[in-house]
């Protein structure tokens, strides 16, 4: 039985689904603040034809809830970890910091905590490309100097840093996994992205070529790059969620704890993004160009070849074109519609 927390969150569904398709039984911690009861139910859905699926309980609860979480390990016979849980606004931590050390941070030592008390010692880690801070190299590999220079990554870094002390004091062996920027949905059109607010550039160019949003603004054509708008490495979320799985397996032939890059290799504009966008939507997408928005890097490209000969991850969905689809076809589904915040 493998516990996922952040389990009914936009990447987290996607794991589930992944993971219980795989066989396993899964047990999903999640406080439902920015997750959502529906995208439980689809996986459920999704899994019900697969009759060698795993089972889905959902817990809910937060990751520092040490009670529950030791409830949940003493009536569960969890053997694996796979911690998703997190806020992860990258301007709300500028703002708030205390909130993203206390969530992301503190949550995450309650729960290694509880781990090793219960000898379950197999930890895989939603990490995030924002742990590596204004680049000095591209593509970045995870040799890359880690400064992030806003406080979600630093929540996130900070958790990587002590994984392994938990590996040396109590033999813990971790994958902590470092996202570019996760965009897409389901091939079933059930799950997706569904943030409030949401801040993403490929939601926004969706809600806005719907007409369900004013304006949409570039921030920034002026930066050094072929069209002076930023470069970004945008994967598919279910080519991250068989990354996890990848991870898990990795860990059970008891290969060594490690760090992961999961992005395309390719970097795409935020011109040619709404371009895809309005492509799919089959009209153009209006747009003004405004301020950069701070702490933004130019160009974020992940080289992701120790995930793809280490792991084996391949990416199903490599291109700009199959990610856009397949958000579209989320945004536009009755299913979007009817998943409502906070259950
Ligand atoms: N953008 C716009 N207009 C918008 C929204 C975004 O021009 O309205 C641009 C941004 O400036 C950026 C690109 O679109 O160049 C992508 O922006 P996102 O907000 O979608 O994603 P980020 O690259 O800022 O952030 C992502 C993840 C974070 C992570 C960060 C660093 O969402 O969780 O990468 O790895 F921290």
């Amino acid at each position: 039985m493998i516990l996922i927390t952040g389990g009914a969150g936009y990447i987290g569904s996607h794991v589930v689904k992944e993971m219980a398709l795989a066989g396993h039984d899964i047990v999903i911690l999640d406080n439902l603040s920015t997750g959502h009861l529906a995208a439980v139910e689809a996986v459920k859905s999704l899994l019900d034809p697969h009759p060698h699926a795993g089972t889905i309980q959902l817990f809910i609860g937060d990751c520092g809830d040490e009670a529950l979480l030791d409830t949940i390990f003493r009536q569960q016979s969890i053997e694996a970890v796979i911690h998703l849980a997190a806020c992860s606004l990258v301007g709300e931590s500028m703002i708030d910091p205390g909130k993203y050390f206390a969530n992301n941070t503190g949550q995450a030592i309650h729960l290694l905590n509880i781990m090793v008390r219960h000898r379950v010692l197999r930890f895989v880690f939603s990490s995030s490309a924002a742990v590596y801070g204004e680049p000095v190299e591209s593509p970045i590999t995870e040799q890359h100097p880690t400064h992030p220079t806003n406080n979600y990554g630093l929540s996130k870094l900070m958790v990587e840093q002590m994984l392994p002390r938990y590996q040396d004091s109590h033999g813990l062996r971790y994958i902590s996994l470092r996202y570019f920027n996760a965009a897409g949905a389901d091939e079933s059109g059930l799950m997706g992205e569904k943030h409030e607010p949401e801040s993403h550039l490929v939601p926004l160019l969706i809600y806005r070529a719907m007409g369900k949003r004013g304006n949409f603004v570039i921030y920034g054509d002026d930066y050094n790059t072929p069209d002076g708008t930023c470069l970004r490495d945008y994967v598919h979320v279910s080519d991250l969620a068989s990354a996890h799985r990848l991870a898990l397996e990795s860990l059970d032939r008891n290969t060594s704890s490690s760090v992961y890059n999961l992005g395309n290799g390719k970097p795409h504009s935020v011109l040619e993004v709404l371009a895809a966008v309005s492509q799919v939507a089959g009209h153009p997408i209006e747009y003004r160009v405004g301020q950069r928005r701070s702490g933004d890097p130019a160009v974020l490209l992940a080289s992701a070849s120790k995930a793809a000969q280490e792991l084996g991850w391949q990416p199903r969905y490599a291109s700009l074109q199959q990610i856009v689809k397949s958000a579209w076809a989320w945004h536009t589904s009755p299913h979007f519609s009817s998943t409502s915040f906070n259950h």
